[in-house]
């Protein structure tokens, strides 16, 4: 990762270059009308650290040093869309009307400062300033703002040393409680530091080990979000290795592991994910993948942690049952496969296929989601109904035999299929 910065504190130039014409459009409006009602602004976070990378992100974190909710609902009277507050953090989301190039959305934050009564717990807020606001968070990396109201419009600040930080590829905690205030910090630790190769700070990494008993206190849905964050990233498999090497992973669950043949079939799984048609969504066949070898016992435990979704759930489920029997379809014939396999979810028999090494049983679950699912005899029930059969459960024999007929190869041409048709309808 290759940092760009100039000597000048001034990015101006650099953030209307990074921006399309309708982006720097947009936060000028802002910055304009939080001018106009006297608001300090500024643009902070992930966008800057990443501008500065020479990464250009669509992420506009704005720090208000006032009414953030007001000057968010100031933009939809300017330019309409919808908004969404959070009055317990005095923060506010503006939708703006959808237009290409524009984000889905602007983050609107009243500068505060935080204080946590108890670990992981979420905090207590104040009114603050910049500088309050800023110390509030997780990473040093992460706290560089720039500001962007009035004469000041591209004006970095930088009070937490960030840029000292971003420069040397360090990712570093504000102070040693920070961990024991907010343990996903430990999760977004590992993936600053693999997403950009960058260190975590010894005296940073001095902290995991006593902040890894507190990640029990975390609700599931703030432990799973951060790792489906992780899942989204291109550096997914360095950061679980990481996460394992460091405890992390244990101090989720103990049974969420990750290991050689872990890694090797979830990269080759992901990999080859054009090979199928209509895949799950990349978010459940990582998990998937990456869950698949759990025992059923520690895959419920780890549900019970997670809590995840009900369509993931069941698909981690039948995955880890079916990839657990798959050898056994190798030597079963392919109508009986065909049996087996109608009664899993499409999704986990496709994750299986990805994720089984070459050999007999995944060339059974590629034919089946390829060709034998679509298999069907070239008789209808229009035909035996034309033949005078009478409708009923003779229908479902007849056409079952000639469909496992055909599956197991034993009719080869239609006229074959006639042949077997007029044996079934005399029987
Ligand atoms: N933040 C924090 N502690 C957390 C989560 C977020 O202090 N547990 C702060 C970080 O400083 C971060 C900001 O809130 O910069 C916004 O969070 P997020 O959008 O998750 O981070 P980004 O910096 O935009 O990172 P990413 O590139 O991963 O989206």
């Amino acid at each position: 990762m290759s940092f760009s910065h100039t000597s000048n504190s001034n990015l101006s130039t650099r953030l209307i270059k990074a921006l399309t014409s309708e982006q720097s459009g947009l936060l000028r409006s802002v910055a304009d009308e939080s001018a106009r009602l006297g608001l300090p602004l500024y643009i902070v976070g992930g966008f800057v650290r990443d501008l500065l990378l020479g990464h250009h992100g669509l992420d506009f974190d704005l720090v208000v040093e006032g009414d953030a909710i007001r000057l968010a609902r100031a933009m939809v009277e300017k330019h309409g869309g919808k908004v969404t507050v959070h009055t317990r953090f005095r923060t506010a989301q503006w939708f703006p009307p959808p237009a290409t190039n524009l984000p889905a959305f602007v983050d609107f934050i009243s500068a505060r400062s935080e204080s946590y009564k108890l670990p992981a717990a979420l905090p207590t807020v104040k009114p603050g300033t910049l500088t309050d606001d800023l110390s509030r968070r997780d990473f040093s990396i992460n706290t560089l703002a720039l500001r962007l109201d009035g004469d000041s419009f591209g004006e970095l600040h930088d009070e937490l040393g960030g840029l000292e930080d971003l420069q040397a590829g360090i990712v570093r905690v504000l102070h040693p409680a920070s961990f024991m205030d907010d343990p996903t910090r430990l999760i977004r630790a590992v993936r600053y530091e693999q997403r950009y190769g960058f260190q975590i700070a010894p005296t940073t990494l001095a902290l995991f080990p006593g902040a890894l008993p507190i990640i029990n206190k975390l609700s599931a849905e703030r432990v799973r979000h951060e790792l489906d964050l992780v899942l989204e990233e291109e550096k997914d498999a360095c950061m679980l290795k990481r996460l394992a090497e460091l405890g992390i992973l244990a101090g989720v669950h103990p049974a969420l592991k990750w290991n050689h043949s872990t890694e090797m079939r979830f990269t080759q799984g992901l990999a080859a994910v054009q090979t199928i048609e209509h895949p799950p969504s990349h978010r459940s066949l990582a998990w998937t993948l990456w869950l698949m070898d759990v025992p059923l016992p520690d895959l419920e435990g780890i549900e019970t942690r997670l809590h995840f979704e009900s369509g993931l759930r069941e698909l981690l489920l039948a995955a880890s049952a079916l990839f657990a029997d798959a050898k056994s379809l190798a030597d079963k014939k392919p109508s009986r496969c065909v049996e087996i396999l109608k009664r899993t979810p499409l999704k986990a028999v496709q994750a299986v296929s990805l994720a089984l090494p070459a050999g007999l049983a995944r060339r059974v679950l590629r034919d089946y989601l390829e060709t034998w699912r679509h298999v069907k005899p070239k008789t209808t029930g229009h035909d035996l109904m034309k033949r005078g059969l009478p409708p009923g459960p003779e229908y479902k024999r007849i056409l079952g035999t000639l469909r496992v007929a055909w599956l197991d190869g034993e009719l080869k041409t239609e006229a074959e299929e006639v042949d077997l048709l007029e044996t079934l309808i005399r029987a």
